[in-house]
């Protein structure tokens, strides 16, 4: 026991002494400056990606050297440094990006961000914190829509046949003398249970059945007449099996390494195969997938994606004010991208959604001077906080030309 004690108090003060060296805040910009450049194509651990995995780089090579390499690696080679001339011949010569503007310090924070990732018991600063907003809506709110109306057709039915068999037992009261021996001693539910039995052969119940189908058939045609251009759910196949599961969840490669738009435009823009190309080029050349990504440079033909999420022209979105203003993270429209094998459209993407999210969001208003005057206006006359619908996300125009 007191052994045990021993041991948690070591590896407690062990932990202490890990992080302490580790300034927090260089190792959150390091984890930024990473994940936006190189994450693309090295791991932190030693697995090798489209470059050598970088665990441990602070110890395999000085300073100095990464510093020089990060800010032109190319020069390094051309200088005839032997270990990068090695290593550029160990990687087919694929040529890492050069990063010039990089700081000795901002270098720094990424190999501390870097070590820190290879303890895996220090903490690492957390995703900036978005705001609060709802999640995607996911498939599950109308599966309990199902459920809800199932149940309410089963009650719908009994109480038809319960009304159908009082009916049936009142007209069968009706004919008999109320003053007879039979009227006086079977008890009324019993009779209700005996009419039971005739009532398939009655023409009420026929009826009745009839109109429950006419609700039925119904019923569903309403929902796909409301269904009609509401697309949630839809995935449809790729021509190349790209994977997002792999590129953007195992591989943690950052969305808009690809979807280049995604913070500056209006749309979040499909890659080219030129962007494929920067890995493809070395990895996987062989594979069938990725000799259509080939084919495709040769022929000049762009690859033929199929469109999974579309409004109608009709309706205005404009990506980088929802991520970029609005910190909006990805998922909170599209769901977990990086866990579907082939892209899937999550949210319905009606009017109704938008003005949803809109009513309930808070705006970012953060560090924003553009808000400040605002905030102080709304909060004079206001105790809510300060919603989209506040600043005209439920105005007309706003969304439609
Ligand atoms: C487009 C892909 C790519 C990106 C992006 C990239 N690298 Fe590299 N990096 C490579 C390749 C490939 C090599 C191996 C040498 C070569 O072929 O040029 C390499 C090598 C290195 C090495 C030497 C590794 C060793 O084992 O000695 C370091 C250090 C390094 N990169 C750091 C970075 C940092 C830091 C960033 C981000 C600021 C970054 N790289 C971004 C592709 C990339
Ligand atoms: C390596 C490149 C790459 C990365 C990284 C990547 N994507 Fe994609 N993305 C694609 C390609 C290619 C398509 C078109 C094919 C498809 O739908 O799978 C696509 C399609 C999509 C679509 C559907 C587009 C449409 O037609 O409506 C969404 C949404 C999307 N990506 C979101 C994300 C998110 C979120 C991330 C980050 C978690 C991400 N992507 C990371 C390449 C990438
Ligand atoms: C930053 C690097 C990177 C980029 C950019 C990239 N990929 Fe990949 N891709 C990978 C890695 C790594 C693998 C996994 C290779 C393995 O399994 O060994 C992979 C695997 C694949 C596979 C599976 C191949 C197979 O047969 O297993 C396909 C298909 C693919 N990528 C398509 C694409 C397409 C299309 C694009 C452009 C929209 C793209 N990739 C962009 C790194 C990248
Ligand atoms: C507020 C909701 C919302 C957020 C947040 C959001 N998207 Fe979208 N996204 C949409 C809508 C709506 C469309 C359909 C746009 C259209 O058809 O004009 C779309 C379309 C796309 C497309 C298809 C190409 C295009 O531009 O139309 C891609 C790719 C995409 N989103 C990626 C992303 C990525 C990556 C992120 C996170 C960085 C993201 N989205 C964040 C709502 C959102
Ligand atoms: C997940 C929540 C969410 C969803 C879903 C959403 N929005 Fe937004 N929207 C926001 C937030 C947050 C802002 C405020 C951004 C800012 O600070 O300017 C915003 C702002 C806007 C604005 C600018 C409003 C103004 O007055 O400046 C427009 C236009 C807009 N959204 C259109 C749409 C459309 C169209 C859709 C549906 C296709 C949609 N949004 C779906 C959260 C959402
Ligand atoms: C936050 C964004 C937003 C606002 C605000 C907004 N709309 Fe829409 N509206 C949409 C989107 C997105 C669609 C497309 C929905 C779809 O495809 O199902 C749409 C569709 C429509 C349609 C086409 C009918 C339909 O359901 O497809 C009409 C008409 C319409 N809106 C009128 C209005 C009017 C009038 C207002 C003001 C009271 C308004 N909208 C405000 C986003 C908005």
């Amino acid at each position: 026991m007191k052994r045990l004690k021993i041991v948690a108090l070591t590896a407690v003060l062990g932990f202490f002494a890990a992080t302490v060296n580790v300034n927090a805040q260089d190792v959150a910009e390091g984890e930024q400056i990473f994940k936006n450049n190189c994450a693309a194509c090295h791991n932190t651990s030693d697995e090798t990606l489209v470059g050598p995995g970088l665990k441990g780089i602070g110890e395999r090579r000085p300073l100095d050297w990464i510093v020089k390499w990060v800010h032109n690696p190319q020069a390094v080679i051309a200088s005839g440094d032997k270990y990068a001339n090695d290593l550029f011949k160990k990687f087919n010569q694929a040529q890492m990006t050069a990063y010039p503007n990089y700081s000795e310090d901002q270098i720094k924070s990424v190999i501390a961000y870097i070590d820190a990732q290879a303890a895996p018991a220090a903490p690492v600063a957390g995703e900036g914190g978005a705001v609060a907003t709802t999640p995607a809506e996911g498939s599950s709110n109308g599966g309990m829509m199902q459920y809800i109306l199932v149940a309410l057709l089963g009650v719908m039915i009994l109480v038809l046949v319960a009304l159908l068999s009082i009916v049936s037992s009142l007209s069968k009261l009706a004919s008999v003398d109320p003053n007879s021996d039979e009227a006086k001693n079977v008890p009324f539910f019993q009779k209700i249970a005996e009419n039971g039995k005739k009532l398939a052969a009655n023409s009420a119940f026929k009826t009745g059945a009839a109109l429950l189908i006419t609700l039925l058939i119904g019923k569903a045609t309403i929902d796909t007449a409301y269904g009609v251009g509401i697309h949630q759910g839809y995935a449809p196949e790729q021509p190349i099996q790209f994977s997002h599961k792999l590129h953007a969840g195992q591989y943690e490669i950052n969305c808009n390494y690809c979807h280049t738009g995604v913070y500056k435009g209006k749309g979040a823009n499909i890659p080219s195969a030129n962007i494929c190309m920067n890995c493809h080029n070395v990895i996987k050349r062989e594979s069938p997938e990725i000799q259509k990504i080939y084919r495709s440079l040769e022929n000049d033909e762009p690859i033929q994606w199929v469109r999974v999420h579309n409004l109608p022209d009709l309706a205005y979105f404009n990506h980088s004010q929802h991520t970029n203003v609005g910190g909006l993270e990805c998922t909170n429209c599209h769901g977990e991208i990086n866990k579907m094998e082939v892209v899937e459209q999550r949210s319905s993407l009606t009017m109704g959604w938008c003005i949803d999210c809109h009513r309930k969001t808070e705006v970012n208003t953060k560090d924003n001077a553009y808000y400040d005057k605002l905030v102080e206006l709304h909060n004079k006359e206001n105790k809510e906080p300060l919603k989209v619908q506040n600043i005209g996300g439920l105005e007309c125009s706003k969304c439609h030309y």
